[in-house]
């Protein structure tokens, strides 16, 4: 089973500010993108990485010499981001498995990458998910949310490549879709949700940073 990890990094980052994008900001000494890349390629059963960038060679100077499948151009919006890289990949032979990751989400548990693996073996696609702690209301009239019929979606996102890739070319609804997943659905195809892990929030704004960082300095993979 050959298994690739797609990382998309062509976002331009703004609510996190400090000028450049944040998944090529520092946390710890090392850029944001490089930590979500070392995560992922130590795990044994990714066998390649490919990265979706706006900019190559910032990419490449974040990364120094760690191998890639490929790169390839990020679109305007995350969906063609996905898209651009889910092109290469099949432009390299394709994959067995998918996993899609957020650049700004440079810690990845390897155990929550195993569970996506393990969901994969019934399911075409797999999602780490996490209860909600906090009352949800809706904004327009302050009614509540069902707590406990929701759950928080991170990535990375696991799918069967040949299914993912027909949910991209399949997806003609108004609304951008904010993940995968919601693809994978869209055009029939069972998503699993495994248990995600609080290490794996997207840095989205400026005190995110911080937390990063004391996160990793608290715990070992
Ligand atoms: O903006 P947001 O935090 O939702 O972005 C999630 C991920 O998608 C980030 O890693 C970002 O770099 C990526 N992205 C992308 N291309 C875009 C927009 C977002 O690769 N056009």
């Amino acid at each position: 089973n050959r298994v690739v990890a797609l990382i998309v990094a062509a976002g331009k980052g703004e609510r996190a500010g400090g000028g450049v994008p944040k998944q090529f900001r520092a946390i710890a000494g090392k850029p944001i993108i490089a930590h979500a890349y070392d995560r992922l390629a130590q795990h044994p059963r990714i066998d390649g990485i490919v990265i979706v960038a706006a900019d190559e060679t910032q990419l490449r100077e974040a990364l120094g010499d760690r191998p890639l499948l490929a790169v390839a151009q990020g679109g305007a919006t995350r969906r063609l981001s996905v898209r651009a890289g889910l092109d290469a990949i099949e432009a390299l032979g394709g994959a067995d498995i998918v996993l899609i990751h957020d650049a700004a989400r440079p810690l990845v548990p390897s155990a929550v990458v195993d569970r996506l693996l393990a969901a994969l073996e019934q399911a075409s696609g797999a999602v780490p998910t996490l209860a909600v702690a906090d009352t949800l209301v809706r904004k327009d009239d302050g009614t509540l949310a069902d707590r406990d019929a929701l759950a928080r979606v991170q990535t990375p996102q696991a799918f069967r490549f040949a299914d993912i890739m027909t949910s991209h070319r399949a997806w003609n609804e108004a609304a951008e879709p904010t993940d995968d997943a919601q693809m994978a659905r869209s055009a029939g195809f069972p998503v699993a949700l495994v248990e995600g892990d609080p290490m794996l929030d997207k840095i989205t704004r400026p005190e995110d940073f911080a937390l990063a960082e004391a996160r990793l300095g608290q715990r070992l993979f």
